[in-house]
């Protein structure tokens, strides 16, 4: 995955949103018994930054070594104390557990089904029971995946993103989506970088049935999009569904 390893500075551009409101909704959620956050995949780290700003300790994971630099200098430029591990989040043992984990934006999507199940079961084994895992992954029926296009810029470089599903293939569960950053000022003008991915797309039922068959239980499901994310339905689609997991 080329985004997240030598272009892994322009995903950190391109996907620096304010995510203040959404480290508060999620601290919220995680509950007030929690203080010690995983966050699998972590990338560049914009999440946990926003979390250790609310005072949360917070550990990240990542098999990506130039996501795991950009994160360490993103918390040590903050002021903000970070454990920053180079892992596969399919299996790993940190040899501690946690009170509560966050996966934001459709990572997991990434993985495979079967990967997924090691991922979750991984994950079990890394949370204290009752413990939450905020999951962020979208449930869209066929055709109906939305383009998502915005831009960035960080100092003199300003890019145009965009994140386009292309194809599925229904049999095998995936989904082909090109990301393209397009560089469009800054002395690195006119780069375009794009690649394909393969995204494994779930149904409710699939979804429902790798949760409960790895030591969790489906608690609730909020839309990632509306305003306040309000709590909706177990039927609910959406690209964007943040699933609430609690460790049985
Ligand atoms: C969509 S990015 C999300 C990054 C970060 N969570 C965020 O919100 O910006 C997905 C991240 O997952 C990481 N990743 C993908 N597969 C992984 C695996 N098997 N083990 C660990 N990290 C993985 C990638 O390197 C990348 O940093």
């Amino acid at each position: 995955m080329s985004l997240y390893r030598e272009h892994a500075d322009l995903y950190d551009i391109a996907f620096d949103w304010d995510v203040t409101d959404e480290a508060a909704w999620l601290e919220e959620r995680l509950g007030p018994g929690c203080r010690d956050v995983l966050e699998p995949g972590c990338g560049s780290g914009r999440i946990l930054e926003a979390l250790a700003r609310r005072g949360l300790r917070v550990t990240g994971i990542d098999n990506s070594p130039q996501m795991l630099r950009l994160a360490r200098d993103r918390l040590a430029a903050a002021g903000l104390e970070a454990e920053l591990v180079a892992a596969d989040m399919t299996a790993f043992d940190l040899g501690r557990r946690f009170d509560g984990a966050v996966c934001p934006i459709n990572t997991l999507m990434h993985l495979s089904r079967e990967a997924t199940y090691a991922h979750l079961r991984a994950m079990a084994a890394a949370l204290v029971p009752g413990a939450r895992y905020l999951v962020q992954l979208g449930i869209v029926p066929r055709g109906e995946a939305p383009v998502s296009r915005w831009e960035a810029e960080r100092d003199d470089l300003h890019v145009a993103v965009t994140w386009a599903p292309e194809s599925r293939d229904e049999e095998r569960g995936v989904e082909l989506h090109r990301s393209t950053i397009a560089i469009t000022a800054g002395p690195r003008a006119g780069e375009v970088v794009e690649e394909v991915h393969e995204m494994t797309v779930w149904s409710h039922g699939e979804w429902r049935a790798a949760v409960e068959d790895t030591g969790f239980e489906w608690a609730a499901v909020h839309d990632g999009v509306e305003a306040g994310r309000p709590r909706v339905g177990f039927d609910a689609t959406g690209g964007l569904l943040w699933h609430e997991l609690a460790r049985r």
